[in-house]
């Protein structure tokens, strides 16, 4: 995936034609900085991967939600996988179309539903059967018939942090896929459910197509006992989930991954494809601009504290995650062993630990990478901290596509 958007001239760390330094001066940090370069070359490689496969690219909007994002993606093409209402909404305000709309996630409301059988979105990832019987209710209160697909489990180990597996058994998604034949029977049954897809996602940041493979295997084998019943599935969902390099991670390319499910898809030509990618699209796209507050020397630590913190990218914290971190201008500094860490109560708040990294001085920029998925997403405003700003570079042009939060919108809706 592409980061060639990020790159030095000279001493200074640019976006595209953007010198980020000019961009914290004029836009304040913390601030999520997009390059737009890097949206479309990431996107544009699953096309690729696709070209000769009907195919559905429903970017996975939990990653990075941001309208603009969502709508130079669906610009190029994208539909989108949606898990809330919320998202729904999002993905209609930027114009994707509804039949470019697939909806997953465990929990979803009746009003969920309703909003999506309205919508007229192309498939519902249904979860369990519980699920399903709700969905075929609220389908026949609007005199609707709702799309699904099963979301299966396929019982396969996707070698990830265990917070972001979901294809093993004990995991709360899908149903087993032992299940599926009874459960498809039933959906086939209902006049107000129509089987369509067949669904399963495994897991997150896998930098293996092995997982992949294997879960090609366990579908293949209920296609084949699916159709042996007279269940038509036109298409076959596989999720997302393909990693990004961290920290050095050797990344299968989406058109290994599609590979993975190639002897699945020879032996059904009719099947329509459809990948749900978040990370692989934005996660390289964008930094996380931070400012460094203070050196702070004590005889055990040495500790750069900024204006980032938890609160801004949770993903150090929660999953002990690697993000790399570069000052902005680099000039010939030394370089000491520092945690990274932002202002907030506690000690988990940290965006690096124990990391050999250039000294930089009150005042000056470090860029934090790989920041672009789950990062603006899962901020938070913890300790009544406004969420960062994010800008959107696209040559030597920026422009910010999510103002910085005001002191104002952290009490909106509280009362005395
Ligand atoms: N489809 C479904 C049903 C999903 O649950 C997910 C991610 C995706 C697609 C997109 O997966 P991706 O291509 O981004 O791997 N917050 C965590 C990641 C959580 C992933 C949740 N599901 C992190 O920061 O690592």
């Amino acid at each position: 995936m592409s980061q060639a958007a990020f790159h030095y001239q000279g001493e200074d760390l640019w976006v595209e034609g953007v010198s980020l330094a000019e961009l914290g001066a004029t836009l304040g940090t913390p601030l999520y900085v997009y390059s737009t370069q890097a949206l479309k070359a990431n996107f544009q490689a699953y096309q690729l991967a696709l070209k000769n496969q009907p195919s559905l690219i429903a970017y996975s909007v939990k990653a990075a939600s941001n309208l603009a994002i969502l709508h130079l993606l669906k610009e190029e093409g994208a539909g989108s996988d949606i898990v809330s209402g919320g998202e729904l909404k999002r993905a209609l305000q930027v114009g994707v179309d509804p039949q470019k709309i697939v909806f997953s996630g465990v929990g979803k409301t009746a009003e969920e539903m309703i909003q999506a059988l309205k919508a007229g979105i192309l498939m519902f990832n249904v979860e369990s059967a519980p699920e399903m019987r709700l969905l075929a209710a609220t389908a026949r209160e609007l005199g609707k018939k709702a799309p699904l697909a099963l979301r299966v489990n396929p019982d396969v180990d996707p070698q990830t942090h265990p917070y972001i597996a979901t294809g093993f058994r004990e995991s709360k998604f899908g149903v087993p896929i032992e299940e599926a034949l009874a459960l498809y029977q039933e959906a086939t049954a209902d006049p107000y459910l129509e089987v369509v897809g067949l669904d399963c996602h495994i897991g997150s940041q896998l930098t293996s197509v092995s997982p992949f493979a294997a879960a090609a295997e366990r579908l293949r084998a209920l296609l084949a006992r699916l159709a042996a019943v007279g269940v038509n599935i036109q298409l076959l969902d596989v999720g997302g989930g393909l990693g990004i390099n961290y920290h050095g991670e050797e990344i299968p390319s989406p058109q290994e991954l599609v590979q993975a499910f190639g002897e699945l898809l020879a032996a059904y030509p009719g099947l329509r494809l459809i990948l749900e990618p978040g990370r692989s699209i934005v996660g390289q796209a964008a930094v996380l601009l931070i400012k460094c507050l203070y050196n702070k020397v004590t005889p055990f630590k040495r500790f750069v504290i900024t204006d980032g913190a938890m609160s801004d990218l949770i993903r150090p914290s929660l999953y002990g995650s690697y993000h790399e971190i570069k000052p902005v201008r680099a000039a010939g500094r030394p370089a000491a062993k520092v945690n990274v860490v932002g202002p907030i109560c506690e000690s988990g708040d940290f965006l690096a630990q124990d990391r050999e990294i250039p000294l930089v001085e009150s005042g000056e920029f470090l860029a934090v990478f790989g920041a672009g998925a789950y990062g603006f997403a899962m901020s938070s405003n913890y300790n009544s901290r406004p969420r960062p700003a994010e800008a959107l570079v696209d040559g030597a042009r920026f422009r910010v596509i999510r103002a910085r939060e005001t002191l104002e919108d952290l009490t909106r809706g509280e009362t005395i």
